[in-house]
């Protein structure tokens, strides 16, 4: 393909968790479609997210990762700051960095009867609070020029079925649309995506905590899980990804404010569509 021809060429976009799962797979493909991509993950993720760089620039695209925790507001600001003086601009941002539940929760992860407040909060601080520093920060930079921003919501944006991460991601879901209202005359676009059961390590964390130790109750938690999907598989990053290039490409020129779910069928059957 010429770079005429590429979705994204000479876009600049800022993806955060995109060290690993669906920010990977959506750095990699808006790489490969002709944006320069700014990378932002937790310290602790560095050697995860340089690879995705390398593996980036070995295919003849450009990034750089930014070392950067979601809900710290000067990180955060650094982290756009280096895509507008690095690359020239911000274009694109896609909201990715999430968690499913505290690290040192032990028990299942939608019980709220037995969480503890700091576990409460620290779900909320990076699913809600990270993305308004995230999309705040980076819209701010857009105003005169327009631009794209997704959010990773979820299927539990509107499923009371996972405790604190349904109320972290019906935040983010609402976040969403008062964005998409607040900066549409600016020309910034605003979207969530609401996948359902994704293969990443959130899922992972949420197998080992809901089926405990047991690897046959871990494999017996992603079976039943399968088993919901009308579609009866998982997702996978890259169909994720394909969303949010659709969403910031051109080709989602008039969407704001709306969530899309590639979940393989669950929202429509058990999530009031
Ligand atoms: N996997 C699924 O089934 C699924 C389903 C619906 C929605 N989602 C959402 O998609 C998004 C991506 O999840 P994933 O499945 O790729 O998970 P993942 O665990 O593979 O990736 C999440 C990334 O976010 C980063 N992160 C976490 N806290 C951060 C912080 N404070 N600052 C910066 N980075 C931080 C992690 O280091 C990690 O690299 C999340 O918002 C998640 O809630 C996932």
């Amino acid at each position: 393909m010429t770079s005429e021809t590429l979705r994204l060429s000479g876009r600049r976009a800022l993806v955060t968790g995109g060290a690993s799962g669906i920010g990977a797979a959506t750095a990699t493909l808006f790489a490969a479609e002709g944006a320069a991509v700014v990378i932002a993950d937790l310290p602790s993720h560095c050697d995860a997210a340089e690879s995705v760089v390398a593996s980036i620039e070995k295919d003849g695209g450009v990034a750089r990762f930014v070392p950067t925790d979601v809900t710290d507001a000067t990180a955060v600001e650094l982290a756009v700051a280096t895509c507008v003086d690095t690359f020239g601009g911000i274009d694109a941002v896609v909201a990715s960095a999430g968690v499913s539940a505290h690290p040192g929760r032990t028990g299942s992860f939608n019980s709220l009867l037995d969480l503890e407040p700091e576990h409460f909060a620290f779900v909320l601080d990076v699913n809600v609070t990270g993305v308004f520093l995230t999309a705040r920060a980076a819209a701010r930079r857009m105003l005169d020029t327009g631009g794209s921003i997704v959010v990773l919501a979820s299927i539990a944006a509107k499923r009371p079925t996972a405790g604190v991460y349904s109320v972290s991601k019906a935040g983010a879901w609402m976040l969403t649309r008062c964005l998409a209202h607040e900066l549409a005359p600016h020309r910034i676009r605003v979207n969530a995506i609401g996948p359902g059961y994704v293969e990443t390590e959130l899922l992972d964390g949420m197998a080992r905590r809901s089926g405990g130790p047991d690897a046959d109750a871990q494999a017996r938690w992603r079976t039943t899980r399968e088993q919901q999907v009308p579609l009866q598989r998982l997702g996978q990053p890259l169909e994720i990804a394909r969303t949010a290039l659709f969403l910031v490409s051109d080709e989602g020129s008039y969407f704001t404010g709306s969530l899309l779910h590639p979940d393989g069928g669950v929202a429509s059957a058990f999530a009031g569509g």
